[in-house]
């Protein structure tokens, strides 16, 4: 799990420490640096994705050099799958201090601190990376990684989903890509895999724990979703079929009814928000111990009910040991969540919160806690209190 992620002259950021947990909640106003947080991890993963990360061969050379060393070939990809943040002019922090400024991301996993450097250039989209910081042994005592997590970190290589706020809509087809919903598990960042994922996965289990719906048919991927579904929809079922001569699959709904079963329906037809939402009920459903997963507001097209049970679904996958990192914008989001710490299906340690607030330029941060009721310790102004400051407003 990653437990920190540093951000150091990286777009609104001039220096930032940020703690993670297994479900961290970014929130703030808009335009103040939530989404450059997940950016900044996909930008990683995506590096080393495209071969741009890869200081395994240098590894040697590395560790004579006390495992500090320029590179070459080797960068932070800025416009690929995952992002397209644009050049080094777009990512370097406008304000940066240096003379000769320098674009720096790390991360802590557990004791394991992994750090990269690159070069500005303004004008590249492949910024070269010119220092790398490997876990040592020299801080006393700790033990020296052997595997590949001596020059990577577990999240470069472990499951992965990133979901972007713009997300897939009601379509009659959906790509059929096999090595992407299969061969590598990936939703894609609009969750245009997630049908195929869901045809092609549909008899996995789901493990045993807070994930399992207990309304669910069976333990089955296809019937949990559905399952979780119904809690935004009650009694819907989900179809995801191939589409016979073509490259693609469908996704059709069915619902309980008055006289029986109605015939299935296409996505047009039942409304956007269950389509849309299908993406991360399938990435939390099929996430592993070890499995990161980004989500930007899982909130968007649903009733309050259904924000609420998203952070219960979130939390449940949190619960069983992926990491969940979400921004939202959504109280019924924020008090899901608290819910879950009290009614103990995610420990009070487990849910971290930030409050961002930016100024264009810069932005800083503040992490109320939560405790074992669900009750923060501080509720900074413009921190989810609009609902009171309207109430105040109506009544006085
Ligand atoms: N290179 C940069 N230097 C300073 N600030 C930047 C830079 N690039 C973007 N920003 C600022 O970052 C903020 C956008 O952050 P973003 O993470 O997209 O917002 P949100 O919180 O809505 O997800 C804006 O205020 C923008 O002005
Ligand atoms: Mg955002």
């Amino acid at each position: 799990m990653i437990d920190r992620l540093t951000l150091h002259n990286y777009k609104a950021f001039q220096h930032a420490e940020l703690q993670l947990g297994p479900l961290t909640l970014l929130t703030g106003l808009n335009s103040s640096g939530k989404s450059s947080v997940l950016q900044a991890l996909a930008l990683l993963r995506q590096s080393y994705e495209s071969g741009y990360l890869t200081v395994s061969a240098m590894l040697p050379e590395a560790r004579r050099a006390g495992l500090r060393t320029s590179v070459v070939n080797q960068g932070f990809l800025l416009n690929g799958e995952l992002v397209g943040l644009g050049t080094g002019e777009d990512v370097l922090h406008e304000d940066f201090t240096e003379d000769e400024p320098r674009i720096a991301l790390a991360v802590d996993e557990g004791p394991y601190h992994y750090g990269w450097t690159a070069d500005y250039e303004p004008e590249q989209n492949l910024l070269p990376l010119f220092d790398v910081d490997l876990p040592d042994t020299s801080e006393g005592g700790r033990e020296r990684p052997t595997g590949p997590e001596a020059v990577t970190p577990a999240f470069f290589t472990g499951p992965f989903q990133y979901l972007h706020a713009d997300r897939i809509s009601p379509a009659e087809f959906y790509p059929r890509d096999h090595r992407a919903a299969v061969g590598r598990g990936f939703l894609g960042v609009r969750g245009e895999h997630a049908v195929n994922f869901l045809r092609h996965h549909r008899e996995d289990p789901v493990p045993a724990g807070p994930l399992r719906h207990p309304k669910a048919a069976s333990d089955l991927l296809i019937d949990q979703t559905a399952a979780w579904m119904g809690d935004l929809c009650p009694g819907v079922d989900i179809q995801a079929d191939a589409i016979k001569g073509a490259d693609a699959v469908s996704l059709s709904y069915g619902f309980p009814g008055t006289l029986g079963p109605t015939k299935r329906r296409r996505p047009g037809n039942v409304g956007f928000g269950l389509t849309y939402v299908l993406p991360i009920v399938v990435a939390c459903l099929s996430a592993r111990p070890g499995t990161l997963i980004l989500l930007e507001n899982p909130e968007a097209h649903l009733h309050p009910q259904g924000q609420t049970q998203m952070a219960t679904l979130a939390a449940s996958a949190a619960a069983q040991g992926t990491q969940v990192i979400m921004e939202t914008h959504s109280d019924h989001v924020i008090n899901g969540v608290r819910l879950a710490v009290k009614q103990g299906r995610i420990t009070p340690g487990q849910a971290v919160f930030h409050y961002f607030r930016g100024d264009g330029t810069s932005v800083d941060f503040v992490s109320p806690q939560v405790d074992a009721d669900g009750m923060l310790d501080q509720w900074p102004s413009g921190f989810f209190d609009e609902l009171e400051n309207t109430l105040d407003q109506l009544i006085g």
